[in-house]
Formats: C-alpha cells, sequence, structure tokens
C-alpha cells in the first residue's frame, strides 16, 4: 500500500516507518521537524518537511504519491504543556488534524490511522479500562484528541467510504531492536527515559512523583507497550480497514507496573543501581491507567508479544549508544 505516515521524524511515526517498509509498503513521511528529527527518517521513505496545516501542498503530495492510507501520529504530547499552552494544543493536534482530513478529502484519499490515547478516559470509572467507558479528559492535550476522535466519527457518516481507527495509547516505551531508532525527546519527561538518562549521568536522580497513591507500594500504575508492537497493531488496523469503519483499540499489554516496579525492572536488566529520591505528586497524573486489550486482540488478531524487560533492553542499548540522541548521528 502507498502510506503517508504523518510525524514520521517523531519517535513512534518513525518506528512505523521502518515497520511498513519492512513489510513492503512505500513509505512517504510528512514531518515540520519541531520535534521530529532529520536522521530518524527512514532512508527508503521520501521525505517532505511540511506542516500539516498546509493544506494545499498536503494535497498535492497526497495525490503525486497515490496515497492510500494515511496514519498521522504528528502531535503534542505533554499533559503539563497542554495545561499550560492549550491554544497550541488545540492548534496543532485538533485544527492541523482537520486540515489534513481536509486535504485527505480533496485527494480522495480514504483511510486513516489516528494515535489517540488513554488520557482522552482522563480518571477512568474502573481499570483495566475497555473501548467503551466514558471519556471525560482532565488535560486539553486530553480533549484535544478527544475532539478528533469525534470528528472523525461525524466524518464516517457523512462519508460512508471514509475508515478510520484511533488507537488509544497507553504507555508507550521501548526502541528498535536493532538499535537504529529510539526516543528522543525535549524535554524528555518520561520515566523509562529518565531512569536511563539518569544511568548515563546526565541527570542526578530519579524523582518519584508520589509515594502515598492508593496502590499497593504507593506509586502510580502504567502499562508499559512497547513502541514496535503499538505500530503492529497500527499495520493490523491498516490492512483490515473496511469502507465506513470506526474503530478504537486500547493498546496496551493488560498489565500495570508501578514505578517502583518500572525502577526493579531497569535495575534488574541493567545490572545497576538507580539513584532515586522520593518527591510530591505530579499534577494531573492518574493513579492508575492499565488496558483490557481484548477488543484489539480479537478483531486484529494483535498482542503485545514484548514485556517490560525488552522495553528496557531496547531503551537501554539506544540511550547507551545515543547518550545525546539523534545528534550523536
Ligand atoms: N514518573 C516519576 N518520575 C519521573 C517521571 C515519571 O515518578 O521522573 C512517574 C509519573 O508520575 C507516572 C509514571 O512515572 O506515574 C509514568 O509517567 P510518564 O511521564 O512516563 O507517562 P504518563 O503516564 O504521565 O504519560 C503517558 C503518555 C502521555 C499520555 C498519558 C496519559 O506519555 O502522552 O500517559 O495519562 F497523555
Amino acid at each position: 500500500m502507498n502510506v503517508m505516515v504523518v510525524g514520521g521524524a517523531g519517535y513512534i511515526g518513525s518506528h512505523a516507518a521502518k515497520q511498513l517498509i519492512e513489510k513492503g509498503h512505500e513509505v512517504v513521511v510528512v514531518d515540520n521537524l519541531y520535534r521530529g528529527h532529520r536522521k530518524a527518517v527512514h532512508p527508503d521513505a521520501t521525505f517532505y518537511e511540511l506542516n500539516i496545516a498546509q493544506r494545499e501542498r498536503m494535497t498535492e503530495i497526497l495525490k503525486e504519491h497515490a496515497i492510500e492510507c494515511v496514519m498521522h501520529f504528528s502531535a503534542l504530547t505533554y499533559v503539563g504543556e497542554s495545561v499550560d499552552n492549550p491554544l497550541s494544543y488545540y492548534e496543532n493536534n485538533t485544527s492541523g488534524t482537520i486540515a489534513l482530513l481536509q486535504a485527505m478529502q480533496t485527494a480522495g484519499v480514504k483511510r486513516f490511522v489516528f494515535s489517540s490515547t488513554c488520557a482522552t478516559y482522563g480518571e477512568p470509572d474502573d481499570v483495566p479500562i475497555t473501548e467503551t467507558m466514558s471519556q471525560s479528559p482532565v488535560s486539553p492535550y486530553g480533549w484535544s484528541k478527544r475532539f478528533v476522535e469525534q470528528i472523525l466519527l461525524d466524518q464516517v457518516q457523512a462519508d460512508p467510504e471514509f475508515a478510520f481507527c484511533a488507537p488509544r495509547y497507553f504507555n508507550v516505551a521501548g526502541a528498535a531492536a536493532d538499535g537504529s531508532l529510539g526516543e528522543d525527546h525535549e524535554p524528555e519527561t518520561h520515566l523509562i527515559p529518565v531512569i536511563l538518562q539518569t544511568l548515563l549521568g546526565q541527570r542526578e536522580k530519579v524523582v518519584i512523583f508520589g509515594t502515598d497513591y492508593p496502590t499497593p507500594d504507593g506509586t502510580c500504575v502504567r502499562d508499559y507497550v512497547h513502541v514496535d508492537d503499538l505500530v503492529a497493531a497500527h499495520i493490523a488496523a491498516m490492512e483490515a480497514l473496511e469502507p465506513g469503519d470506526a474503530r478504537f483499540y486500547n493498546l496496551g499489554i493488560g498489565k500495570g507496573y508501578s514505578v517502583r516496579e518500572i525502577l526493579d525492572a531497569v535495575e534488574r536488566v541493567t545490572g545497576m543501581k538507580i539513584p532515586i529520591e522520593f518527591g510530591e505528586r505530579r499534577p494531573g497524573d492518574a493513579t492508575t491507567l492499565f488496558a483490557n486489550p481484548n477488543k484489539a486482540a480479537t478483531e486484529l488478531n494483535w498482542t503485545a508479544k514484548l514485556g517490560i524487560d525488552e522495553i528496557v533492553a531496547t531503551a537501554w542499548n539506544w540511550h547507551k549508544n545515543h547518550p545525546n540522541g539523534y545528534e550523536d548521528e
């Protein structure tokens, strides 16, 4: 298939482009390189440096490459930043996606895979989280994605040939097994890379954000899924899409790990001791989030193959060899 990967220079998008190319798809990467990295773009992909709001140019590229499916990973993704600057989140994540959908409509592209998030559930009614649970985001980031989900549902009503899948991500982590790609965020706030940067001496210590949560060890619980597993679900969804489809999937492994358990896993895999400090709760953190991934298992025949040890081992391999991310290349 001819696939456009929007945000293909970013963390998840770059892994998606790689896996698509390895499966024989033709890939066009579009990225404005605001937080993406030119060096993360796959050498066999055709690359355009472009903002998704540039509708006319986007339409031309979609037509020129006879794109059959757009996978859209380009987004601002920091919950805290979205609280401080909601307009840029709605502009990039919501308006930007509308512009992309309009370009697709003009170019006649009917398949869309959209990165959504478990942040659309807000504080969930219960765990594990199923796709039909109520969605009340607690941050502009979560709302910016939730709005797009609604827009997609409306678009499928308006155009019965349109089809979309919106996977809702839990905590994506890990790196490509061959060491060619990994996580390189500025600023970095995610737990596993923060721990690994500490082991590399780039940070003094890991601060555990809250030890008084109502969980077995007092720290927050999350569902960590390997980026390559996550991407595999996107490709399965893309291949399964039929006109009129509106699919949502919770992508996680279906098991939660506390912050302390992640620290233990990193110490086990790396054989190193992590300097830690107990800190205050981070505003906006939910207590426990993990997926019920049964719908993706039943409908896409997808389950995560890689566990926490592989997540940490691949991430550690990347960070050790690229302590300054893509700048080291
Ligand atoms: N944590 C620490 N110390 C750190 C960093 C994180 O204790 O230095 C804790 C957090 O408090 C949280 C857990 O580790 O309990 C995981 O935090 P991350 O920042 O790695 O991930 P989040 O669960 O906050 O965020 C993820 C995605 C977001 C998404 C959010 C939805 O990365 O894009 O889930 O809740 F919006």
